[in-house]
């Protein structure tokens, strides 16, 4: 049987997050530059976009610059980020195509104008589209969103809009970039690290961890269908017991 014919179709995760790791060893290798890898690192999103869309996923989330990734040399920042705009704009019409509408999470400030209204073109021609969404996290970090999360709601508590002793996780919610997306249920990273890296710790706080030693430009469909598969075989308990688990499910 084919890996994709291993899925369960009835227990897709609605939500997706992937930590994209491994561009610059996998360049390295082969004894290219760092760039090269993160080219190659572009082919892998296109790929896993389509690989997410054929199954049938309702919200990917990729870690494509965090917050730190602002103190890597300054060349590799603005390859990537080049990178990253030249990407989006040429991959508007296959977005628009297949039906994806694309949001992106981060500090936008923090990026170049130029950047930002290319940005803005590719939100705006994806934005009628009904199908998978494609979040892109750039200049986030977790605890960016968190200073942000609080301030937010320290302003509204000052004006009289939130009282301080009504603030519950409903709350926390509606100030986060996440904002109306439901939390993944699976976080993938690829290339063996074994950390979460600053990325979505509130919205994570019951997904399924899958970490696999691929490096990212070497992470393909089938890699993706694996683990789909691996989470499916998990029993989700949300602190509850098992018994308690299977009885809600009979
Ligand atoms: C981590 O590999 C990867 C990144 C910091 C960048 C990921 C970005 C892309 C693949 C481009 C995404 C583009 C779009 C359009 C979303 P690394 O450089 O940390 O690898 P290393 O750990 O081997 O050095």
């Amino acid at each position: 049987m084919s890996l994709k014919e291993q899925i369960n179709f009835d227990r897709l995760p609605v939500h997706i997050a992937i930590i994209m790791d491994g561009n610059g060893r996998w360049a390295l290798q082969r004894g290219e530059d760092r760039i090269y890898g993160h080219q190659k690192g572009v082919e892998a999103v296109r790929t896993v976009i389509e690989g997410a869309t054929e199954l049938g996923i309702k919200y990917i989330t990729l870690y494509a610059f965090s917050t730190e990734n602002w103190n890597r040399p300054w060349n590799e920042v603005e390859a990537l980020m080049e990178l990253m705009v030249h990407s989006l704009t040429e991959e508007t019409d296959s977005l628009v195509k297949n039906n994806n509408i694309l949001k992106v999470m981060g500090d936008i400030e923090r990026l170049s104008p130029a950047v930002r209204q290319s940005l803005d073109e590719t939100l705006k021609r994806t934005s009628v589209c009904k199908g998978m969404t494609l979040v892109v996290a750039l200049s986030y970090s977790s605890r960016w969103e968190m200073v942000k999360v609080v301030k937010d709601i320290a302003h509204k508590a000052i004006s009289g809009e939130i009282d301080p002793d009504n603030i519950d996780y409903g709350i926390i919610e509606e100030h986060l970039t996440t904002k109306g997306i439901p939390d993944p249920e699976l976080l993938v990273r690829t290339s063996g690290e074994l950390r979460i890296s600053n990325f979505l710790l509130w919205q994570i706080a019951y997904s399924e961890l899958y970490f696999t030693e691929t490096l990212w430009p070497d992470f393909g469909k089938e890699e993706l269908y694996k683990a789909i598969i691996d989470y499916q075989k998990r029993e989700r308990r949300f602190g509850k017991t098992s018994e308690q688990v299977h009885k809600n499910e009979s």
